[in-house]
């Protein structure tokens, strides 16, 4: 049962879905970040009849909280986004937070914020691959997709909507620089679709828990976030690379390994070394899907079958929280 007046809260941080290019008939070449999230958010009672049933009842309140290509998305945006999340889902009217974002580092600032966001409530990504002033553009439907999915999600999580469909950040993945429809949960699969303002959720669908030490993340004492970097096995893949880092005092390295995890001698040579050295080294793997099963062949630890990307995230969370525990 809905509570009275309960709101929706939508913050701005750029990305296409705010991007504006030449004209109309220009879908590909465009400068991402350039309208407000009041102006997005009015594009989306223009399409179709009004708003859906189930966001009648709800009022919004929206933020730009950045405005930027998320190709240059920061930790300090980062930062501010996660307080402003905390601090709007901490007020008992405030049903759900929904966060407009760029597509190419969307993945990124999903898992990251799942990872912080201490709330029983939901938070919804959307995004476009078109931009604003587009004929066809898809940002005002997954807008509204978005807050649709976010007026009936219960519970913690972080939510990604797009070409409607609904993934859950701990999957989710940019796997198409172009196509309307460019991310995928792959082997996991989607939570759920939404369609004509209906939402399905998927029955099967069992969302990750995040691990209990980072509850004791306080972002607010962090000054310095770790420096992580990730590197790749590929043909004649060297240690080069890792001795270089590890003597410009890198803090962790996430190597995305070929297959199930594989890296080359040379190269795990390196990481052993750096491994030796006090560097925490985790591994991914470069396949698109599919987690790295782990075998007595892995010399380095596998982070919950993710990506190498939120591999990165979750390595970084993990140096920040062991800092704060001494
Ligand atoms: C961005 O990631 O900000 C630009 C690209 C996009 O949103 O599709």
């Amino acid at each position: 049962m809905q509570v009275k007046n309960q709101k929706i809260v939508v913050l701005g941080t750029g990305g296409t879905i705010a991007g504006e290019s030449i004209s109309a008939s220009e879908g590909l070449s465009y400068k991402a970040a350039q309208r407000g999230i009041e102006v997005l958010l009015q594009s989306v009672a223009e399409i179709g009849q009004g708003l859906p049933e189930t966001l009648a009842s709800f009022q919004f309140e929206s933020e730009q909280v950045a405005q930027l290509d998320s190709k240059d998305m920061d930790f300090a945006t980062w930062h501010h986004l996660a307080q402003r999340c905390q601090a709007w889902l901490s007020h008992e009217d405030v049903k759900a937070v929904v966060i407009t974002h760029g597509t190419d580092t969307l993945e990124e600032t999903a898992y990251f914020l799942s990872q912080v966001i201490v709330a029983n409530k939901p938070v919804v990504l959307t995004c476009a691959m078109r931009p604003a002033n587009f004929k066809d553009a898809d940002g005002p439907q997954n807008l509204r997709d978005a807050l649709t999915v976010a007026s009936v999600a219960q519970g913690a999580g972080v939510w990604m909507v797009a070409a409607g469909e609904i993934h859950h950040s701990q999957h989710v993945q940019k796997v198409h620089p172009t196509r309307i429809n460019a991310f995928d949960s792959g082997e996991a699969g989607v939570a759920g679709t939404i369609k004509a303002d209906q939402v399905t959720w998927r029955l099967d669908f069992k969302a990750v828990p995040k691990p209990s030490a980072l509850t004791h993340l306080d972002l607010a004492e962090v000054t310095a976030w770790p420096w992580v970097e990730v590197i790749m096995n590929h043909v004649q893949a060297e240690a080069k690379l890792v001795d270089m880092l590890v003597k410009a005092g890198v803090q962790g390295i996430v190597v995305a390994g070929t297959g199930n995890g594989s890296v080359g001698i040379a190269l795990k040579a390196g990481l052993m070394r750096a491994q030796a050295a006090g560097i925490q080294v985790c591994l991914a793997s470069r396949c698109n899907q599919g987690p790295v099963v782990v075998t007595e062949t892995h010399a380095f630890p596998v982070l919950a079958g993710l990506s190498p990307v939120k591999t990165r995230v979750a390595l970084m969370l993990d140096i920040l929280s062991k800092q704060q525990s001494h």
